[in-house]
């Protein structure tokens, strides 16, 4: 009977939903927040240098997350193909998560020192010159476009601010580090670091 009346009042029905979707998100959410596990970074590891940074920010710019997720699942299919499951540890200095969800192309989270920067460079130049299958869309124009720095102390700033553990030494080197480099060299160096920290490649 009591039931009856909340489903009859719209208003108080949308409430207790709000209500029960939100404890039910709480409870799962809040004690990440907390755990060891996903709050501390895993050994050796160190956060990107001024050059990779700004390679990522263009990784962000130019939608490379719609293609390419950076999370291999704790599956066997996985892990034979791409190496050691991401574990949370990797992530901690991530703003904002690459995780992705969509995989048009391979995963990305251990493709550090799977391939030379020449490769690297012609295949994102032109893909097809080194898989002539590939339906991955060329990027000449990041061999073109060179990095200025203006921003990226800032951005660094910004990461430390999060708890990013950059000291202020690689913040007052950050412009002499990436002025006048070529986007695509910071793209390389970007993606010739992403899962090394922990690999079983190597
Ligand atoms: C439209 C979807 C699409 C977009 C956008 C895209 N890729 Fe790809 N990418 C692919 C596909 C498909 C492959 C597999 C064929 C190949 O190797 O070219 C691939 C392969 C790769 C590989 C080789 C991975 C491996 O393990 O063999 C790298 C590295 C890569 N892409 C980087 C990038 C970067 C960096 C960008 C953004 C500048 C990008 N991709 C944007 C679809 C895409």
């Amino acid at each position: 009977m009591k039931h009856e009346i909340v489903e009859k009042n719209l208003g108080l029905l949308v409430a207790f939903m709000v209500l029960a979707i939100s404890f039910g998100g709480l409870t799962q959410i809040v004690p990440l927040f907390f755990q060891e596990e996903t709050t501390t970074p895993i050994e050796g590891m160190r956060p990107y240098n001024a050059l990779e940074l700004e390679g990522r920010d263009i990784y962000i710019r130019e939608g490379c997350v719609g293609c390419h997720s950076q999370m291999i699942r704790p599956f066997r299919a996985e892990t034979e193909r791409y190496g050691h499951y991401s574990v949370a540890g990797e992530s901690v200095w991530d703003h904002p998560f690459l995780w992705g969800s969509k995989r048009t192309g391979p995963d990305l989270a251990r493709v550090g020192g799977r391939y030379s920067d020449d490769w690297h460079r012609a295949h994102l130049i032109n893909p097809r010159d080194v898989v002539p299958e590939s339906k991955m869309p060329s990027y000449p124009w990041l061999q073109e476009q060179v990095l200025e720095g203006d921003h990226t102390a800032g951005k660094m700033e910004a990461l430390r601010k999060l708890g990013v553990p950059y000291t202020d030494e690689d913040i007052a080197g950050a412009r002499e580090a990436v002025e006048g480099v070529a986007e695509i060299d910071a793209v390389i160096a970007y993606l010739q670091h992403l899962g090394t920290a922990l690999s079983d490649r190597r």
